[in-house]
């Protein structure tokens, strides 16, 4: 054993104890309430950073959260990578669900359970323990490292953009790296070469100016409750087909070349509806789960409300209702040109009697590169080192925002090299982060850096 993976080995516990101080704190980027939790974990990073003996490591305003940027630039004639991360992470609720609390870290069964266990904290944490373990084994790197590591991602990245552009020159790199997808199988990793993209909308429905009696007015006007479930249940056909005109248009189709690919790919398909907790697989008609949930695009209420919620019954005729409804986009969709034709089509959906306002939450282009370039060849030799099976090339279906961006600044190749497993409930109580992704993430992380270095 090389004297690096020893000291990966050797290390293993401290690095976990690393990640467990970051989990501590509750940086939930969507709610105000944490703004200072998000930024003290901003300044938590940036003094590990600087304790593993990154010479640079700065916490850095934007207009939302801040970005905590690190480089350590001392392999001149070597290449630089750019390594992207995100320190925030989603909201725990409903708290009733966690076993043990989101932000008290516990392990059991070796598997770390926390919010941001996996998404994207101990994928963040694993390379700052690659970086530790090439300094002080080697006092050095064997390529440029810049670090972003971002506040927002799970909110929409807004303000990300902005710190890019302002800073394209010093952000100069030759490979952009990013961990935050996830491995086929528990021993089965993979790179991935494409993400969906998003549009986040939100609608609202008014009807009369106030609440009424629904016996008094029931059957007289237009109830807004009933007027967006009318326009929620037209927006999809019962092929699982979404109706918004030309929604498809720029929909790429799936070459044979992939179609074949993915009928090769080890993806357990029932296992994945089983883990779902679905009683049966359902999506767009002529298309495999596969190609459901990562090639093709979707159309889902993510929540909806309106009337009353509570405990029994009360008989009111709501003033107002509402739905938040994003669709997962794909290849070459575009969010800005889709979210005017869904707002056009759900206003022409509405009945007389309502007001309906479309509000575009967030955005963000797909991404999609080639699933042979052979620039990731590096990243496949580092996986092929530190596990035993050879890396699979696969597509996924969540989003990134900033790597569509990637793509137009700097233009350069993009290796995602995630190690997330799909029982990981990212987003969802109980999220964990498996040891053996951690550990088995780390060590290739430190390969990676070496196989970079050798081009
Ligand atoms: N790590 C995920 C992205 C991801 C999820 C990649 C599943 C591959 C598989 C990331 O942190 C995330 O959740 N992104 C959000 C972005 C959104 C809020 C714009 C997402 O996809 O919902
Ligand atoms: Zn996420």
């Amino acid at each position: 054993m090389d004297t690096l993976t020893q000291y990966l080995e050797q290390n293993q516990e401290r690095f976990l104890e690393n990640l467990m101080a970051c989990l501590r704190i509750p940086s939930i980027s969507a709610q105000p309430q944490h703004k200072a939790d998000v930024r003290a974990c901003a300044e938590h990073l940036v003094a590990h950073l600087k304790a593993i003996g990154m010479p640079r490591a700065e916490v850095v305003d934007t207009p939302g959260h801040p970005v905590v940027y690190a480089e350590w630039l001392g392999a001149p004639g070597a290449p630089t990578a750019l390594l992207y991360g995100h320190y925030d992470v989603q909201p725990p609720e409903p708290l009733e669900l966690w076993k043990t609390k989101p932000f008290e870290p516990e392990l059991r069964d070796g598997k770390l359970y926390a919010r941001g266990a996996c998404d994207d904290k101990g994928q963040v944490y694993m390379h700052l323990s690659a970086i530790e373990a090439h300094l002080k084994v080697h006092g050095k790197l064997p390529v440029n490292l810049k670090l972003v590591i971002e506040g927002e991602e799970e909110a929409g990245s807004e303000s990300l953009e902005g710190f890019l552009t302002s800073r394209r020159k010093e952000l100069d790199a030759d490979v952009i790296v990013v961990s935050d997808t996830s491995m086929l199988g528990p021993d089965q990793p993979a790179l991935c070469y494409a993400l969906r993209g998003i549009l986040y909308t939100q609608i609202e429905v008014t009807g009369p100016a106030r609440d009424l009696h629904s016996g008094e007015f029931g059957g007289a006007v237009q109830n807004p409750a009933n007027a967006l479930a009318m326009i929620i249940a037209a927006l999809k056909d019962g092929d699982g087909r979404i109706t918004v005109p030309g929604f498809y248009d720029a929909v790429r189709k799936i070459g044979d070349a992939e179609k074949q690919l993915f009928k090769e790919l080890p993806f357990d398909e029932a296992g994945f509806i089983k883990e779902s907790g679905s009683p049966v697989a359902f999506g767009e008609k002529g298309f495999s789960t596969y190609e459901r949930i990562t090639a093709r695009p979707t159309l889902d209420v993510n929540g909806i409300w309106g009337g009353y919620q509570g405990d029994g019954s009360k008989t009111v005729l709501p003033s107002f209702a509402a739905a938040k409804v994003s669709m997962r986009l794909v290849a070459d969709q575009d969010p800005k040109a889709l979210f005017d034709a869904f707002s056009a089509y759900v206003k022409k959906l509405a009945p007389a009697g309502v007001t309906v306002v479309v509000k575009d939450l967030h955005g963000a282009p797909p991404f999609l590169t080639e699933h042979d370039d052979p620039r990731l060849q590096a990243a496949y030799r580092a996986l092929a080192r530190a596990w035993t099976k050879k890396p699979a090339m696969i597509r996924e279906g969540g989003s990134i925002p900033v790597m569509a961006t990637f793509k137009r600044t700097h233009g350069l190749p993009c290796i995602l090299m995630g190690f997330g497993l799909h029982d990981d409930q990212v987003h969802a109580p109980n999220e964990k982060f498996s040891l053996t992704s951690f550990h088995g993430g780390t060590r290739s992380c430190a390969y990676l850096y070496e196989e970079l270095a050798k081009g």
